[in-house]
């Protein structure tokens, strides 16, 4: 089936196609339209941010218990739509099925969560210092949020921002990827129409990332929007970062990892490998939780690389409705800029992992492929051994399937090496060593930790969200993620029929600062 869309704004479709129009199409058969998009404006963007800011007010006013049953029936329809949802996931974006089914359980796993905060959003009575007199926390929703997301993972990351959000009391503008218009428009008609929501609380809108940027600044300068969540790359989130710093804003910023797994002497090397595999090139390695560098001790380097190579060259890749490993890039421009990455292969390195490397093609190869690689944007497994500290591999994020392998000596050198390159997302180690699992976790600058567990696969309910370059501190998901999205506003209530001073009016007790016990 072909969809037609267009960006939503105050429950109406945004007529024309101001921002151009675009087919949106399966990476895995370039040739089959998924949607044909009509793209928004700078103008959209500040409309959408206008309806939401009408909307608010009268959503706040909801009892948050409500909208906790919004949440619960978002999360029922989105399990009733899941095996549609899940393929057309997998025809957008090329993500295997059965990845494509995890995502949207995410969906469900974050509606199952947040349904029950509608009956808590606790805030708290706090004893004063003075008699008479009472102290309250209250959680207030922000106001206007600005949705801007990523399309690998192109339902589930956007839940994380739209169930909590929504679920606070802010209304949303949501702006999907441009590769994943078709996903967007889905999951905005699942919650809309699942939660009962009254227009302009969710607003869709369709654009490119300049545009996108353009009527957020816009937005901004309007005072039409109180909060930014964005997730996407370090080099935009830096842009939005200091956006909304110029407007006294903190956003919630996801942005990319150079995920390190350690992998130590005692490591369960068949784990590891299997870890590396599912991290490093599930998803084609286009998860901001993808496996970067493999950083192995010296006396088991060869033995490791030598068995990820073998698992890496048999897996199935190709037809992502087929039981593949991992499917096409995202997107061309992704296949595109992997192959600048592969650009930085030196001579030092040693290349393993398939046939060739780059674009898989009749040409070009790759043994045991799953369908027909010239229909799609496919890209060979490659792992890059040898790298050194100041390699672009080993530095930047190199968003495909491509893992890097370093070693090193002793653990505070893995330590070094796991954060050189400056980011700070996922981190894993494998070790049966319980003090080195303490020293790693202490050590490493990334927000997420796994103990013999891949980089990728974290839990919808434990705070995710990383450091340096992967993000400025905000955390998504579980109770965390709601300091995003509500502000405390603290409470005293005097009812003593007086004036009464803190710090100036309190009873003070002596005590005998000169009594010591006789020995
Ligand atoms: C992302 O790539 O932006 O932890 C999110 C994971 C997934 C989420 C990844 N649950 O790998």
């Amino acid at each position: 089936m072909k969809h037609s869309i267009t960006s939503i704004v105050s429950g109406a479709p945004v007529a024309g196609a101001p921002g151009g129009r675009v087919d949106s199409t399966n990476p895995a058969r370039i040739s089959e339209v998924v949607a044909q998009v009509s793209l928004g404006d700078a103008g959209t963007f500040v409309a959408a941010a206008r309806a939401a800011r009408d909307a608010q007010p009268a959503w706040a006013d909801v009892p948050a218990p409500v909208r906790g049953r919004a949440i619960a029936q978002i999360g029922r329809v989105v399990e009733a739509n899941a095996e549609s949802l899940a393929r057309l996931v997998t025809r957008e974006i090329g993500k295997p099925y059965a990845e494509a089914l995890g995502e949207v359980r995410e969906i469900v796993d974050t509606c199952d969560f947040f349904l029950g905060e509608g009956r808590r959003l606790y805030g708290q009575t706090v004893p004063s210092e003075m008699p008479d007199k009472q102290l309250f926390t209250f959680r207030n929703p922000v106001g206007v949020v600005a949705v801007i997301t990523a399309g690998n993972f192109p339902v589930a990351v956007p839940s994380w921002y739209l169930i909590p959000a929504l679920l606070c009391g802010n209304a949303v503008v949501w702006k999907p990827a441009d590769y994943s218009p078709a996903c967007g428009a889905a999951l905005f008609d699942l919650i809309v129409r699942g939660g009962g929501l009254p227009d302009g609380v969710l607003n869709l809108v369709l654009a490119d990332g300049e545009t996108t940027f353009a009527g957020l600044e816009q937005a901004l300068d309007g005072g039409l929007v109180d909060k930014v969540g964005f997730t996407g790359s370090s080099a935009v989130g830096a842009q939005i970062g200091e956006l909304t710093g110029r407007h006294l804003q903190s956003a919630c910023l996801e942005l990319g990892g150079k995920n390190p797994m350690v992998v130590t002497p005692s490591a369960d090397l068949d784990l590891a490998v299997e870890a590396a595999l599912f991290s490093g090139f599930g998803t084609a390695g286009q998860r901001c939780t993808s496996l970067g560098t493999v950083i192995v001790h010296d006396s088991v380097h060869d033995d490791f690389v030598a068995r990820l190579d073998s698992v890496v060259r048999r897996a199935a890749v190709g037809d992502p409705f087929s039981d593949v490993v991992f499917g096409p890039m995202l997107d061309e421009k992704f296949a595109d800029r992997f192959e600048d990455y592969l650009g930085w292969i030196q001579p030092h390195h040693t290349v393993l992992g398939s046939t060739a490397t780059g674009r898989i093609t009749a040409a070009n190869p790759r043994d045991g492929f799953v369908g027909d690689p010239d229909a799609g944007v496919f890209c060979h497994p490659t792992i890059v051994d040898g790298l050194r500290g100041d390699d672009a591999i080993f530095r930047n994020e190199t968003f495909g399937p491509l893992v890097g392998v370093t070693t090193y000596g002793d653990l505070p050198e893995a330590i070094g090496l796991a954060n050189a390159p400056g980011y700070g997302l996922s981190s894993s180690i494998y070790t049966r060593e319980p003090a080195e699992v303490f020293a790693f976790r202490r050590g490493i600058s990334a927000g997420m930790v796994s103990v013999n567990n891949s980089t990728s696969g974290a839990e919808a309910h434990l705070p995710f969200g990383g450091n340096g370059k992967s993000g400025n501190g905000s955390r998504q998901s579980g109770i965390w993620v709601l300091d995003q999205f509500t502000r405390w506003q603290s409470m005293n209530w005097d009812y003593s029929g007086k004036l009464q001073k803190a710090q100036m009016d309190v009873a003070e007790l002596i005590g005998d600062m000169s009594f010591r016990l006789a020995d």
